[in-house]
């Protein structure tokens, strides 16, 4: 895996931030990642240097109304939004999507966090981490809501820029005909960087503010909670994640443990793991907690963690490697050196997980998310926060050669998506298209080798439908 450069790069690299105006200790925090891939860092996790992590559920802990109340109104919510949803083809921020009823991700977040200022009489300033290519449409959708800034404190901070670096060689990518493709987003990790860069943990620690939660903005399970508030801050802790139980969807992907060296809980990811160890990975009985990016963090902690390592946290490198432009296959292969926000879990000693239930964790990744989402699954009651209507919400999986993009998926969906309230499952294979009102209930699986159409009003019954 290791990536040779040829002396040139970082040099190159470093001068291109610079012409740029990006910050110097944001230019450091690069070249000190580009360093470890140059070499050949990949930060493999060994089995045999962690354990498992247990540890306590949301729905054990009392918190008492008068603490998660204060707590609640000493914090900030941050919303990561600097992603732009390629895996469903998008080039823009994914919060813009309609969720329901015309509003999208963005309005029911600004909803969610006016509803509980009310309910706490809490300032709750709620802040967007952007990147330069979800900004200026983010910040046009907000627009409407003027009570939202609060005053003294910006609606936005812009997540750092890099260049995207190429694969064979490690020199900044050059591709004249779309100067915006050279440079990448450092992955969320870089929040820590922007946060301090910008001023805006001093700012808001000066504003009497003490705690930041921060989850994504594509997870609308994720409110501010005033319980898990009051829990952070009488657990004294300096940095916490929110966990969920994993599941057989979530063999192959990232869990919790503890590292046997010092004590520290780390997240290892599926990038991370070797191969002799997948099977370990693998095991829902031994790894049971996965990460649902949802993170409380003490500002005068981070603060003193990044003034004693100068601004950088040193956290594990992602090597994620695209074409230069990604809608095309014929540009050369490039790496973003990117790090994620949930591994500085390992920097802070006394750091804490938590159990919560998955109704805070509703991410949206791909169209097969967003179809529930935007079905009758889940309520959406006067707080904007959903509520799932059934115990279990229902399996789906659609043909990815014609749902996959969100465009593709929107014209085959074009009256809504159907009533999935009394679905178990819903696999479709074949180009399919959907009347208005139409309804899956049991296990239900639609194929197909040629167009066809489920006319509106149908109830699809636990059945095999073929066209
Ligand atoms: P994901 O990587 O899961 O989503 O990021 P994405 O980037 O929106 O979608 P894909 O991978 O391109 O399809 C999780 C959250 O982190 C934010 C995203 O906006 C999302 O809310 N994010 C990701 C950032 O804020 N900055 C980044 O550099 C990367």
């Amino acid at each position: 895996m290791a990536s040779k450069g040829n002396g040139r790069g970082l040099e190159l690299a470093r001068e291109k931030m610079r012409s740029a105006g990006v910050d110097e200790v944001a230019i450091d925090t690069f070249a000190h990642y580009y360093r470890l891939l140059e070499h050949g860092e990949t930060g493999m996790i060994a089995e045999d240097s962690i354990e498992p992590l247990d540890m306590e559920s949301l729905d054990d802990v009392e918190v008492a109304d008068d603490v998660a109340a204060e707590a609640i109104r000493r914090t900030a919510v941050i919303k990561l939004n600097g992603g732009l949803g390629t895996s469903m083809g998008m080039d823009r921020a994914k919060s813009l999507l309609c969720v329901r009823r015309g509003l999208s991700f963005l309005d029911i977040i600004a909803r969610q966090v006016l509803h509980l200022r009310q309910q706490y009489d809490a300032t709750l300033p709620l802040m967007f981490m952007n990147s330069f290519r979800t900004s200026a449409d983010t910040m046009a959708a907000l627009a409407r809501y003027d009570e939202l800034p609060v005053e003294g404190l910006p609606l936005e901070f812009l997540q750092n820029k890099e260049p995207k670096l190429l694969e064979a060689d490690l020199m900044p990518a050059a591709y004249p005909k779309a100067p915006d493709l050279e440079w990448c987003p450092p992955g969320h990790g870089d929040i820590y960087t922007a946060l301090r860069g910008t001023g805006l943990l001093a700012q808001l620690l000066d504003a009497g503010y003490r705690y930041a939660f921060v989850s994504n903005s594509d997870n609308l399970g994720a409110v501010p909670d005033a319980r898990v508030a009051g829990w952070f801050a009488e657990s004294g802790a300096p940095f916490a994640i929110e966990a969920v139980r994993r599941t057989p969807s979530d063999r192959k992907g990232g869990h919790f443990a503890r590292r046997k060296q010092d004590g520290r809980i780390v997240l290892r990811e599926s990038a991370q793991t070797l191969d002799a160890d997948k099977e370990a990975l693998a095991d829902l009985g031994r790894h049971r907690f996965s990460s649902t990016n949802n993170l409380w963090f003490d500002l005068r902690a981070m603060t003193e963690a990044l003034d004693a390592r100068g601004g950088i946290l040193g956290l594990p490198l992602i090597r994620n490697v695209k074409n230069l432009d990604p809608a095309d296959p014929s540009t050369p292969k490039v790496i973003q050196i990117e790090t994620a926000m949930g591994a500085a879990i390992e920097v802070f000693e006394g750091a804490r997980t938590i159990e919560v239930g998955r109704d805070r964790f509703v991410p949206v990744k791909t169209t097969d998310d967003l179809l529930v989402l935007r079905s009758d699954v889940y309520d959406l009651g006067k707080d904007f926060v959903l509520a799932q209507g059934e115990d279990e919400v229902p399996y789906v999986a659609l043909d990815g050669d014609f749902y996959k993009l969100v465009g593709d998926f929107d014209k085959r969906f074009p009256e809504g998506a159907p009533s999935l309230r009394e679905a178990d499952s819903f696999t479709v294979e074949g180009d399919w298209t959907f009347g208005r009102g139409v309804k899956v209930v049991g296990e239900v699986a639609l194929t197909a080798s040629s167009a066809q159409r489920v006319e509106g009003g149908t109830v699809l019954d636990e059945q095999e439908q073929h066209g």
